[in-house]
Parts: structure tokens; sequence; C-alpha cells
């Protein structure tokens, strides 16, 4: 594994900063992700040996030359919503489409069905109410095992206070509708948080699925879900991934019945964006000094929304030292809208360039338009 998975270091950024200058003069503020990083990720993740099938959780980065790049190197796509689905189509065949919607209209799993997608279930409802887009198909069941994981509360996806997967208390309901519907369960998925990055968690989790499968007919695949992390702040250990596949391959050695699916869509494209921006204004008051800059939470609202640590460099005097404090805001008409908190960077001048790290995960795609403040535009080296 050594060589597999040798650490990208220092991050590709530090090593094309005259290029990213340039982009942030003629773009205004932009996301900007470095393709090679994505494919040594998708690479480093296809060299495992224990996973039979990997699907691209596109709600994390959904650009097209990104999706392109990780369809390329033979992952499927994840998708959560019609619009996803229909983006993932133009990349990938049927085959390696799967649906994993939660509360989503009846309409969606028709036309997902028609697509030729997996489809995954979490909920009673859809057969209880809407048998005939069921009957006779073969789905996948999202189950609650009970609880969450996460880099934040937010981002927690199991346990009676999430509304994801079905609880197991009903699975004998659940297996009676079924019946009627003459519908088969042939998979079985649980994803309980995301930013996780303890190697051991997905071993639980395949373990929990793989007992649980014994309560169905023909369970062809366990899709544990994605949650893979990346170092959030400064001294978290990377995931270890050759750890991650030594746990599944001893787990499937008990279980080879079964396909192993994961689902992952963070790990491949987090640490291949950064975000930029340019100075506004700066200001002090009271013992605080502000840095503005001309984006924040329309276009990344991680900070704001999980109290997300992004590291944040001043691109214009990487070679300056960092000799002030700064509160990095953006120019949004809430106080939560920071960047990031106690940054020390060297003194800031109107029209410098900050780059915000780490941003290729969740930033555009939960990108907005308030105060009609159009977010950051994307663009791939
Ligand atoms: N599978 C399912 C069913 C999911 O709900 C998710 C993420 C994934 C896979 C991919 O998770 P990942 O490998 O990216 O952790 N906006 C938050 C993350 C929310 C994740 C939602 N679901 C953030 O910025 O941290």
């Amino acid at each position: 594994y050594a060589d597999r998975l040798a650490p990208p270091a220092p991050p590709w950024w530090r090593q094309r900063r005259e290029e990213l200058l340039q982009l942030a003069q003629q773009q205004g503020p932009c996301y900007v992700y470095d393709l090679a990083s994505v494919r040594a990720r998708a690479r480093a993740l296809r060299g495992l040996l224990a996973p039979d099938r990997w699907f691209y959780a596109l709600k994390a980065n959904s650009h097209d030359e990104v999706l392109r790049c990780i369809a390329a190197e033979g992952l499927g796509l994840e998708c959560v919503s019609l619009a996803e689905l229909e983006r993932a189509a133009q990349f990938v065949d049927s085959s390696r489409l799967l649906f994993t919607p939660n509360f989503a209209p009846r309409d969606e799993y028709a036309a997902a069905f028609a697509r030729g997608a997996r489809v995954t279930l979490d909920n009673l409802h859809p057969l209880q109410h809407w048998g005939e887009t069921f009957r006779g198909r073969d789905i996948i069941l999202r189950v609650d095992l009970g609880s969450g994981r996460g880099h934040h509360d937010k981002v927690r996806t199991g346990g009676a206070g999430s509304k994801f997967g079905l609880s197991l208390d009903q699975l004998d309901e659940f297996h009676a509708l079924a019946r009627g519907l003459d519908l088969a369960v042939v998979g079985l998925h649980a994803h309980l948080g995301s930013g996780i990055l303890d190697a051991g968690h997905w071993r639980e989790v395949y373990a929990q699925l793989a007992a649980l499968a014994q309560r169905f007919g023909r369970i062809e695949a366990i899709n544990i879900g994605g949650g893979l992390g990346v170092p959030a702040r400064p001294g978290d250990a990377p995931l270890d991934l050759a750890a991650l596949d030594a746990f599944l391959c001893e787990i499937k050695t008990a279980y080879p019945q079964f396909q192993l699916w994961l689902e992952p869509g963070r790990y491949l494209v987090a640490e291949a964006g950064v975000l930029l921006a340019r100075v506004t204004q700066t200001k002090r008051k009271g013992e605080y000094r502000y840095v503005g800059v001309d984006t924040g939470m329309n276009s990344l609202i991680r900070p704001a929304l999980y109290e997300a640590w992004h590291e944040i460099v001043n691109l214009s005097r990487c070679d300056e030292p960092a000799t002030t404090l700064y509160q990095v805001v953006g120019p949004i008409c809430e106080s939560g809208d920071v960047l990031g908190t106690n940054r020390r960077l060297p003194a800031c001048q109107d029209g410098d360039v900050l780059l915000i790290a780490q941003a290729g995960a969740y930033g555009a795609t939960m990108a907005s338009h308030y105060n009609l403040r159009a977010p950051a535009t994307e663009c791939v080296v």
C-alpha cells in the first residue's frame, strides 16, 4: 500500500500559485478543482481489494469535468434527486447509477426505475401508497442501525432523531408489504454520517448489515455508505485507507456471498478544490481585526453551518510573515457570514487573493444566491 497511498504533500495549489492568482483576477470569486488530485483519489480507492463497487456521491461536487474524470476511473454515481440522476446519466450507463433519495416524490422513483438505476428505499410509505410503482421490482433497503456519526450533529444520519433509514422495528411490516408487491430486496444499505476518520467504522457497519441480511431471502449487495473523511483541522490524522481495506477484507472472508459497495463523496474531491476570493476591505473594531472578501457564505456555507474549519492563505503574500490575527468574513448580511475565525495572516490589502482550502466538497453544490450575490464560479485545472 505504501506507494499507492502516499499522502499528497504539499497541497497541489502551492505549486500553482501564479496560475491561481491570475484566475482570481480574471474571474472574480471562483472555485478551482485540480483534476489530477481527483483522479489520484479515485485510483487510490479503486486500488483497494475488498470493495467490489464504488459509487461517487455527486452531491459533494457535481461539476461536469469532475464527474467525467471520476466516471473514467470506473466508479458509478450515487444520486439523491432526479436532477442528479439526469446529470449522472450523461457520464455513466444505467448499470452504474444508484438512486438513494430521502422523502422523494413518487415520480422520481418511477423515473429512476425507467432509467434502469438501482433504487434505494428507506420508508414504508412508498410501498403502502405507491405500490404500483414498486410492484415486481428489485430494490435496496436503507436501514437505520440506531446511531449516527460524523464531524457535526447536522451530518449524522442515524438514530431516532434522524430522518434517514427504515427503523429496524419496522422490518416485519416491510417484509409483509414487499411480499404483497412481489418486491425483492437485493441489497442492504446504511450510511451513518459524514466526515468519519476512523477506519473501523465501516467494519462495524458491514458486520451489522451482513448479520441483518440473514433475515432476507436473496441479498446480493451490502452498501456500507460513504462518510470517508479528510483531516478537517490541523493535527487530524488522515483516514487510514490501508487499515480500512484490511478490516473490510477480514470481514468479507466471513461473508463472501455479498458484493461490497461504498459511496463516498467528500474523500474524492474535498482536497482537490480551493475557493479564491479577493480582499474588499479591512476593518478594526475593538480587539478584532476583520478582513472582508468578495464572497462568503453564499459560496461556502460550511463554516456558518457546521463551524467547519478551512485553511486560509493569503496567496498574494505567501512569502510575508503572518503578523495579524484576522476574522475572515464575506459580504453577506448575516453575522454568521464568516469563512475563518482567528486566522494569523500577513497584513492583508485591498485586492489580495485569499485561498480557502479543502473546498472541493460541499462548496459549490451548497452555494446560494443569497443577497442576490452570485456565488463563486467553477473551473478546473
Ligand atoms: N451516501 C449517502 C446516503 C449520503 O447521504 C452521503 C452524504 C454520502 C453517501 C456521501 O458522504 P461523504 O462521503 O461525502 O461524507 N454537507 C455536509 C455533508 C453532508 C453529507 C450528506 N450526505 C458537509 O459539508 O460536511
